[in-house]
């Protein structure tokens, strides 16, 4: 695409910020310190996790820059950022999760392959651009279609970046047509973060967002879109972001037999505290994020202080006022929830925080139920050890 391209070597990333926890260098995968991902509400593009696999592109000349719509529609047409930005412009304040969070913590009980995310591959922004589904409605795709006249049952985003795993090809993804041309699915050509342009690490100028979806969607640096009759068939959509369960190994795998892995299910985390804490008081924060996927909302965050006896329920939080999970979120649907309980530090042990959502679907309590070679969606209770500094220094006697 002409003004947009990839480089084939790291000599020209874009600068990040020096506290970024960097769980691999080249391509660039990186994520905050806990603490701050829940110092705001909408997380700053700073502290937004960033993952990639390949260098990241360069916008050579914005002017000549087209996004082109085509496959099965009856006319192709190619868009410039003027005439995506004259379209109607929504801002939509959706998490965005990388299916690896937490994967580190699932390669403990047994080894997966990926990049080791602690619990920060997420972030709440929010994003500014076109629905999907008024773009669609001038390659004449009608509002809710499953079909389009050709037959195209599938949306495909295809950027120009240059993987591995697409052996030097770039990143693709698709979704269902039936979800690109429901304008309440909120699916966002979005060429703004927070308020300001999309930075390069964040798809500049144009990106893709799926809310409710695993991140592996939102597909940066667009190039083309198009619809087609299948799936994308390209590796991040057949062979990679499937969830497989337990008794699948790297000898037994196949592929096809799982589907693509699209909505994430419900999920959170401490902040607060981290993997161990020595502390001195008897009173302490525990804080997070409890977000669910598909435009569910968060019911409830229970807190255990006696590794899972007793629960008592978290007090939450969205755009920094009180939340109650109702029918009608509106546009926050996509947004994750902050929880904070102040409770009674147990001397030696563990606090335990799990979310339930709106369909009470509620986080399973360990991680062995859900283990699964890729390492994806480890949404098992999150738990954390405090040891009080009295208690270390009696049983140090
Ligand atoms: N799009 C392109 N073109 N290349 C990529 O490597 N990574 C995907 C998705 N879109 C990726 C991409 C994955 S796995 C995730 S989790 C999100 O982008 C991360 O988006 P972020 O870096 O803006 O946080």
């Amino acid at each position: 695409m002409p003004g947009l391209t990839a480089p084939s070597d790291y000599s020209q990333e874009p600068p990040r910020h020096p506290s970024l926890k960097i769980n691999s260098k080249d391509p660039f995968n990186a994520e905050p310190p806990r603490a701050a991902l829940i110092s705001s509400y909408v997380t700053s593009v700073d502290f937004f996790y960033k993952r990639n696999h390949g260098p990241i592109p360069i916008v050579d000349d914005l002017e000549r820059y087209r996004v082109s719509i085509g496959g099965l529609v009856e006319k192709s047409i190619e868009l410039s950022m003027d005439e995506l930005r004259k379209l109607p412009k929504y801002n939509i304040t959706a998490t965005l999760q990388c299916a690896g969070n937490r994967r580190t913590a699932m390669s403990k009980m047994r080894t997966v392959k990926g990049v080791g995310w602690d619990i920060a591959a997420l972030g709440n922004a929010t994003w500014g651009g076109a629905k999907l589904s008024d773009v669609l409605e001038i390659v004449g795709i009608p509002k809710l279609s499953a079909n389009s006249s050709l037959g195209g049952r599938h949306v495909e985003f295809i950027s120009v970046d240059k993987c591995k795993e697409e052996k030097g090809g770039p990143y693709k993804a698709s979704i269902p047509l039936r979800q690109a041309t429901n304008p309440e699915a909120d699916v966002l050509l979005a060429y703004e973060m927070n308020g300001e342009v999309l930075n390069r690490d964040h798809g500049f100028p144009l990106r893709v967002i799926v809310p409710g979806v695993i991140g592996a969607r939102s597909v940066k640096w667009l190039d083309r879109i198009d619809i087609i009759k299948d799936e994308c068939q390209g590796f991040f959509m057949q062979k990679d972001y499937k969830m497989f369960p337990p008794s699948v190994d790297w000898d037994n795998i196949d592929w096809s037999t799982r589907k693509s892995q699209m909505d994430f299910p419900v999920q959170c985390a401490i902040c607060s505290l981290e993997d161990d804490n020595l502390i001195n008081q008897g009173k302490i924060t525990v804080a997070g994020y409890a977000v669910s996927g598909g435009g569910r909302g968060i019911e409830r965050v229970d807190i255990s202080v006696d590794g899972g006896k007793k629960w008592i329920e978290a007090g939450r939080y969205q755009k920094d006022m009180p939340y109650f999970a109702d029918d009608d979120l509106g546009s926050e649907k996509w947004a994750w929830v902050l929880f904070k309980a102040d409770v009674d530090a147990p001397e030696n042990g563990e606090i335990i925080a799990k979310a339930v959502d709106t369909a009470a679907n509620v986080q399973p309590e360990n991680v062995d139920v859900i283990w699964n070679l890729r390492g994806i969606l480890n949404t098992s209770w999150h738990r954390v050890r405090v040891q009080k500094a009295s208690y270390v220094a009696k049983s140090n006697l």
